[in-house]
């Protein structure tokens, strides 16, 4: 199989496609909490109080609508949030000018990096257009506070083990074994403070005719090789 690298995949229709959904807000029917299962900004609160701030980052952000309607609650609240969203196509909304919380970068998760540790990190159907899957999970429990939270989106079938048995099953295991958990009903990976995330994976590369997953929109296959 061809296998696509990083560029070829990033510039592919599947990871370009107009008709994905960018505009998710943070709350309600097309809301980030109906798909996260919580209110990210509640969680933050929770964790606001006795001098403590907090730091929230959204991998796959689309056009930063949930991050800036966010935003606009922690000004208005005056609460001691910070709110980092990062995207590879940059199609974001216009800030508000006294936004200041809020920052939105234009990269490519294979290699932008922040700058500081995170309370809460999400990915809100992101994964299903990454290449090395796996990998980014791996570097965001990096990137957690200790106490911090991680929860992406993520479709097991759209994980490949190139030594060709059964896939879904193993990499929900690997992963428990790495300490993270793997919520199947709402297909969530979730990791609860950092960790060094050490899977026995190694990237291959991605295949972007994959086609629909249980998004309905074409998504693409991870492959890994065996590490033994
Ligand atoms: C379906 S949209 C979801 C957007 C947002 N989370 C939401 O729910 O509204 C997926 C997003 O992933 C972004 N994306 C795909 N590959 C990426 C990469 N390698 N680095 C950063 N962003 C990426 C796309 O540009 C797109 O905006």
């Amino acid at each position: 199989m061809n296998l696509l690298g990083g560029e070829e995949l990033e510039r592919s229709a599947v990871v370009a496609n107009c008709r994905m959904n960018r505009e998710r807000g943070l709350l309600g029917s097309n809301g980030y909490d109906r798909e996260l299962g919580f209110n990210p900004l509640g969680v933050l609160k929770t964790l606001l109080g006795e001098g403590r701030s907090a730091a929230w980052l959204d991998l796959c952000c689309g056009s930063g609508k949930a991050l800036i309607e966010a935003a606009r609650i922690v000004h208005a609240e005056g609460l001691d949030v910070e709110v980092v969203g990062v995207d590879l196509a940059g199609m974001f909304r216009r800030v508000d000018p006294d936004l200041t919380c809020l920052r939105l970068v234009e990269a490519s998760l294979s290699d932008w990096r922040p700058d500081r540790s995170f309370d809460l990190i999400t990915c809100v159907h992101g994964l299903h257009y990454v290449g090395d899957k796996l990998g980014l999970i791996a570097r965001a429990a990096s990137w957690l506070a200790d106490d911090g939270l991680f929860t992406a989106s993520l479709d097991l079938h759209n994980v490949k083990i190139s030594d060709g048995k059964p896939t879904g099953r193993r990499v929900a295991a690997d992963l428990r074994r790495a300490g993270l958990d793997y919520d199947r009903r709402r297909r969530l990976v979730v990791c609860r403070g950092r960790k060094v995330v050490d899977l026995p994976h190694r990237y291959l590369g991605a295949d972007d005719r994959a086609g629909p997953n249980y998004t309905g929109q074409p998504a693409v296959d991870s492959y890994y090789g065996s590490v033994s």
